[in-house]
């Protein structure tokens, strides 16, 4: 039996012609102001660390994604319990069961939040089961690095035909290098490393801002963790860990994504509730692009909006933070379709992360996908036959189109360029954007995208 594809939920399998549709009417320059709330990449994992504890755990500025669905159903069938407002979400994990096969495969295939909670259940019950890795729209989506961290901290695995079965008496500290710096994998080593017995300490780690929330959230709950300045964490195990009130950070992506509407159709959009330094590689590409911006006080409303009347074309390269990050490259591309100029885009963190450019030409853009590392960069694809490079020649008058959505950060992207384009287009499986986008289409009301 093939392994069950794991994936993040934003990024499930391209859905039905008759999915969730959406008519955009393009052409116009958009206005507005829309307020981002917490983090999806931050939320959950302050979700799995509540595990870690019998006491009561409050998390504040929550987004009503339905990515979180699936971790509120994980929680309450480990047999902890979840009470839900309309931004804040309240967690006790009095016990918690390790989740059975069916229950991994089905969760495991919606999600990658998951396999995040094996250090969880080892430490709370010396047993985890994690689903086979398998593909999803935009790369493999493996745990080797999962395995690398829990085999370190003394976890013993078994591979049957969909899961691996993981048992470990007592996690014992660890030293551990990545081999790539891996949000995922880094986390499972702070849940791993927080109870561990002794010290632990991770290099090439992942230190992007959604992580140091999470040590934010650990160290709350008694860790003992240091981040150091050469992308190495250090962390000294303790006994036991208490409860936490935590206000989520804003969602730099849903920002990013936001911004970059605003600069492909010219128009202006404000964005409440993140903080600039969490954007800030993001604002120093967009300026350089033709965009512009205004900062509050307090550095968390931020006005974009398009400086010039042509955007200016640019060589991008996607990196771990602090780098431009991965999730903001789609939707800013997409922009790229309207500067005066060629573009060259090398994506270094997934493989196949340039599938939504097919898209993007049937709406009239000039895209090339090349296998190549079109970047300073040799990176790890440059061996294998990924396409994972790309050139934009702009500025392109864009057309309406019909459009299938494959995953979230795509899926944003097919909006931009229907928004930008002269005349209707047709999106097909517009509920995947409502996963990692809150109140998406009442957010597209407030900027004046015309859509039905
Ligand atoms: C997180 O995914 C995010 N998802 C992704 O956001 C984000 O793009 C990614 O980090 C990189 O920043 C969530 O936080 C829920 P990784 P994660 O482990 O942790 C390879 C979005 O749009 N790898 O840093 O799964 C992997 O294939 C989503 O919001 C292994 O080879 O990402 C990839 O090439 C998309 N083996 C690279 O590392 C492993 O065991 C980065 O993956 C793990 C990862």
């Amino acid at each position: 039996m093939t392994a069950s594809p794991t994936a993040d939920p934003i990024d499930s399998p391209t859905p039905p012609r008759n999915g969730d549709t959406m008519t955009v009417r393009g052409g116009q320059p958009v206005e507005g102001s829309i307020h981002v709330r917490g983090s999806k990449n931050a939320m959950p994992k302050a979700m799995v660390a509540a595990l870690l504890t019998t006491e009561p755990c409050h998390l504040t500025n929550i987004s009503s994604i339905t990515d979180i669905a699936v971790v509120d159903e994980l929680i309450s069938i480990a047999g902890g319990t979840v009470e839900r407002d309309a931004d804040s979400v309240r967690i006790t994990a009095h016990t918690f069961n390790t989740l059975g096969e069916a229950d991994v495969m089905r969760l495991h295939t919606a999600s990658r939040i998951p396999v995040l909670t094996t250090a969880v259940s080892l430490h709370r019950t010396g047993h985890a089961v994690v689903a086979a890795p398998g593909g999803c729209s935009i790369g493999p989506r493996p745990v080797d690095f999962h395995l690398l961290v829990l085999r370190a901290f003394g976890a013993r695995d078994e591979h049957h035909d969909d899961v691996i079965e993981l048992h470990a008496d007592r996690l014992r500290g660890a030293r551990i290098e990545l081999p790539f710096p891996s949000v995922g994998a880094t986390e499972q080593f702070l849940f791993a490393s927080a109870l561990a017995e002794g010290d632990s300490e991770l290099s090439n780690a992942a230190i992007e801002p959604e992580i140091l929330d999470l040590v934010c959230v650990l160290q709350k709950m008694g860790a003992i963790i240091s981040v150091e300045p050469n992308r190495t964490i250090r962390v000294t195990g303790v006994g036991e860990l208490g409860g936490f009130e935590h206000r989520v950070i804003g969602d730099r992506l849903e920002a990013a994504s936001w911004a970059s509407l605003a600069l492909a159709t010219g128009g202006n959009i404000t964005v409440h509730g993140v903080q600039q330094q969490e954007l800030s590689t993001f604002l120093n590409v967009y300026r350089r692009a033709g965009g512009d911006f205004t900062i509050d006080a307090d550095g968390n409303t931020l006005s974009f909006r398009r400086a010039r009347r042509m955007l200016r074309p640019l060589a991008l390269e996607t990196d771990v933070h602090p780098g431009f990050m991965t999730d903001w490259q789609s939707p800013f591309v997409t922009a790229l379709t309207q500067a005066d100029g060629v573009s060259v885009i090398h994506e270094t963190v997934y493989e196949d992360r340039l599938g939504y450019t097919d898209a993007l030409r049937s709406l009239g853009a000039q895209i090339q996908v090349f296998t190549e590392c079109l970047g300073p960069t040799r990176c790890r694809f440059g061996a294998g036959n990924h396409r994972h490079s790309a050139v934009v020649v702009g500025p392109t008058k864009l057309h309406g189109a019909e459009l299938v959505i494959p995953d979230l950060r795509a899926g944003f992207s097919y909006v931009i360029a229907a928004a930008a384009a002269e005349g209707e287009s047709l999106i097909h499986g517009v509920d995947l954007l409502d996963r990692g986008y809150s109140d998406f289409r009442a957010k597209l009301e407030a900027v004046g995208v015309e859509h039905r």
